[in-house]
């Protein structure tokens, strides 16, 4: 007996330029997955409307980021990726469910606070919108979620919520999904030291140019050990970073210099630099290219909707009928 493939799902919100913790915390390992299993990607612009109320700068996130989301390596003859606002029925869906949804589950969770208290507007929408993220996922039957650690709570939600779906409606309405975290990458670290956040803004980008490259790295925050002493290598952002861009043994030969003393900080932060330029120069030349290109991205894009829509409009028939609609 053949069993269905893995159904493996994420998205991506298009609220800024692509940093090197979204690379290392989600993307890096979503694409590693279009290998193992039916894999669905998208562009969460419904999302990204509870921060950015600019419909051109909108637009430009969300071809910036498919066309990122192509340099870095997804395949769009392996998996379906796609424009969230292409696929309507996510909110019909989301409405459904958040009827069922209590509002404590929503209360407890992290991101609506920590957004209000760096900014965001406290919209109905910043509020609900783990509800949204719960129909994204149901909407496809899927079984696997990468995510950065910060997101493991609303998988958890939409768990939580597909449980209340089919406890109302009945059993095997809707499929529990996994959160997939790679621990290693699970919090890259900013320029400051704190989690890499644009909201914090102390990121690097991934396809940031050389002068703006090189001003972030040389201003990573560093302790006032001076040049001939060993260095700490807990807690070190140089080290951390290092560690994602370069080869195993130039990783421990810079640990072992930190501990040795010596080299001084600009140093390391030099060799950082040139390990980020390499490890993500493949990845600039294949955007060059695709952005040369745009009618590719509109296909890819037009494509991924076509195939998406089909397998969102059957779930969302089957949920509407559980539920007594049309
Ligand atoms: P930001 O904090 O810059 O607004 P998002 O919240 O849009 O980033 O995150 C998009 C994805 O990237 C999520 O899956 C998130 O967990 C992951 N991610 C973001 N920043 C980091 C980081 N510093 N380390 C690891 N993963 C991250
Ligand atoms: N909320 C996610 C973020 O901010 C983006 C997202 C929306 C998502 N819907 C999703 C991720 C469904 C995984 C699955 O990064």
């Amino acid at each position: 007996m053949t069993s269905a493939p893995m159904r493996i799902l994420s998205g991506l919100q298009p609220s800024g330029r692509l940093h090197i913790g979204n690379y290392f915390g989600m993307m890096e390992s979503a694409l590693k997955l279009q290998h193992e299993g039916d894999a669905y990607y998208f562009i969460a612009d419904y999302h990204s409307l509870t921060s950015v109320h600019d419909g051109r700068l909108l637009r430009d996130h969300v071809r910036n980021l498919a066309i990122d989301f192509l340099a870095c390596g997804l395949d769009p003859s392996r998996c379906v990726f796609f424009r969230q606002s292409d696929i309507p029925e996510h909110t019909e869906l989301a409405w459904i469910l958040s009827t069922v949804t209590p509002m404590g589950l929503l209360e407890r969770c992290h991101s609506y606070k920590d957004k209000v208290a760096r900014g965001i507007h406290a919209s109905h929408g910043l509020f609900a919108y783990p509800v949204l993220m719960a129909a994204d996922i149901l909407i496809y039957d899927s079984d696997i979620v990468p995510v950065g650690r910060d997101q493991k709570q609303h998988v958890e939600v939409t768990r939580d919520i597909a449980i209340k779906m089919n406890e109302a409606f009945g059993e095997g309405l809707l499929k529990l999904p996994q959160p997939r975290i790679r621990e290693e990458t699970a919090v890259v670290p900013g320029l400051d030291g704190q989690k890499m956040s644009k909201s914090y803004d102390n990121t690097i980008q991934l396809f940031e140019e050389l002068p703006a490259l090189k001003k972030k790295i040389m201003s990573i925050k560093t302790d006032s050990t001076p040049v001939e002493e060993p260095k700490p290598v807990e807690d070190s952002s140089i080290l951390a970073l290092y560690k994602l861009v370069a080869a195993p043994a130039d990783y421990q030969a810079m640990v072992d210099d930190f501990q040795r003393g010596g080299i001084g900080y600009g140093e390391f932060k030099k060799r950082l630099l040139q390990a980020t330029t390499d490890y993500f120069a493949p990845f600039r030349e294949k955007r060059a290219e695709i952005t040369a290109n745009p009618k590719f991205v509109d296909q890819v894009l037009a494509e991924g909707a076509e195939k998406a829509r089909a397998v969102a409009r059957k779930t969302l028939a089957r949920v509407r009928d559980a539920v007594g609609l049309g």
